[in-house]
């Protein structure tokens, strides 16, 4: 089956196609193609995503990026026969009306759809939600103007089910993937918007055991980063701030300091870390930001040179969330007897949080075996931690397979959807 997906939850405008195969136990994918095209340079003088300014982004290179996708994927082909006003008066009028919001957008489709062919898909799946509503809606208009100029049904995706499916999935192109997962399962989902521990008995069977209370983990990356002067997104600036840090030989000097001073009595550059022995599996991240914001206005006050201890702090703070994440995770995989995990969205893209996590996996295992379980570790390839459309197409073949099927008038953008 093959699947063109769409994506434009939030900063990423992206269209794929995913061939999937097998049965909802033991899925293969492979990705035809995946163009993302990123608005962070958009957004980042704003210091993160602004909602209306993603739609109209949106709006205006969808027709570009399906038109990359389907060139990618040997999908394009041309009607030659057809002139750009051929499409009959009531279907135009019906387009219209699907594309009415999105003027931008259906000017561009009028000029490019009937020039070519309809591609040889059977299906078109498009994120629903959690995401922004405005820009949630351009992806999902888009979708219904396809479906109904090309006759095609429709799958509606959520969006987390998107990044823990991206673990199954490999991002080099071509490649035939097939995974046999064994359940139970454990996704640690962890976004700019959401931080969860789900726990998965079968695909499509998802429970949230625990989330954050306040901010997400890719939130206190970004708004540390802010707090530190750091360009948005401010997860892989911490992450770039922080490998510096550890490539520092002990005696290199930050502001006249070396990092064995520091470490020892200059500074005790420390953070909390919020709810870690606490019985639940729920996170907070608020308090970490907050302890941050009174840290820094410490050391401004005794007259210290913040830039000179950012890479220091941004070890510290990445730290303190790796830490959250990986003890929590370990908990429940006891507790829950899970066989795999799966590490899923924006922040999986953490090179300490990976390398990390896959030691305390191997660390945890000795006490896991005793149990006869053994535990699978599912990274997603960095490529596809961060939103894209193959994710989006992938989940949408789990539906697709049930015949799970959409009405296209009811669909909806949900913002706050759940699993
Ligand atoms: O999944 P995603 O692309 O968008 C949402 O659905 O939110 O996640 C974006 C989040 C941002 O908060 C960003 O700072 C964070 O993922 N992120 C990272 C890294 N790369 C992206 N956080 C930590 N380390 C990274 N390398
Ligand atoms: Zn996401």
């Amino acid at each position: 089956m093959k699947i063109l997906a769409i994506e434009t939850s939030c900063d990423e405008t992206s269209v794929a196609i995913v061939e999937g195969k097998g049965k909802l136990e033991n899925p293969s994918f492979e990705i035809l193609s995946n163009v993302v095209l990123s608005q962070i340079k958009i957004h980042k003088k704003w210091g993160g995503v602004v909602p209306m300014m993603a739609k109209r982004e949106h709006s205006k290179n969808l027709i570009a990026i399906l038109e990359k996708s389907l060139r990618k994927s040997s999908f394009l082909k041309l009607n030659l026969k057809s002139q750009i006003s051929n499409l009959k008066p009531e279907k135009q009028k019906r387009l219209n009306k699907i594309l009415e919001r999105e003027p931008e957008l259906l000017e561009r489709f009028l000029k490019f759809i009937p020039t070519i062919k309809p591609p040889k898909i059977d299906v078109i799946a498009v994120t629903i939600g959690p995401g922004l509503e405005p820009a949630l809606w351009v992806g999902i208009n888009f979708a219904k103007a396809l479906a109904f100029v090309w006759n095609k049904p429709i799958v509606a995706v959520n969006h987390m089910e998107g990044h823990i499916v991206a673990s199954l999935l490999k991002s080099n192109l071509k490649s035939q993937i097939s995974k046999i997962m064994p359940f139970p399962a454990l996704a640690l989902l962890v976004s700019g918007g959401h931080t969860e521990l789900v726990l998965i008995k079968k695909w499509g069977d998802y429970k949230i055991i625990g989330q954050t209370r306040d901010d997400a983990a890719g939130e206190c990356f970004d708004k540390t980063a802010r707090m530190l002067e750091l360009p948005y997104p401010g997860g892989p600036q911490i992450a770039k701030q922080a490998e510096n840090f550890k490539k520092y030989p002990l005696t290199f000097r930050m502001g006249g300091w070396t990092r064995r001073e520091m470490e020892k009595e200059a500074f005790n550059i420390k953070l909390p870390r919020p709810m870690i022995d606490s019985r639940d599996y729920d996170f907070s991240f608020s308090g970490l930001k907050t302890a941050t914001l009174y840290m820094l206005r410490d050391m401004k006050e005794r007259y210290i040179n913040i830039g000179d201890f950012t890479p220091m702090i941004c070890n510290e703070i990445q730290q303190a969330i790796v830490d959250v994440l990986i003890a929590k995770t370990i908990k429940a995989v006891k507790e829950f007897g899970a066989k795999s995990i799966i590490l899923g969205g924006g922040v999986a893209a953490n090179k300490e949080l990976r390398m990390q996590m896959k030691k305390a996996v191997l660390m945890s295992r000795r006490d896991l075996d005793i149990r006869g379980q053994t535990t699978a570790l599912y990274l997603p390839s960095a490529k596809l931690t961060t939103d894209n459309a193959a994710m989006i197409g992938a989940a949408g073949y789990l539906r697709a397979v049930n015949k799970d099927f959409a009405e296209p008038e009811k669909l909806e953008a949900q913002g706050n959807l759940g699993l």
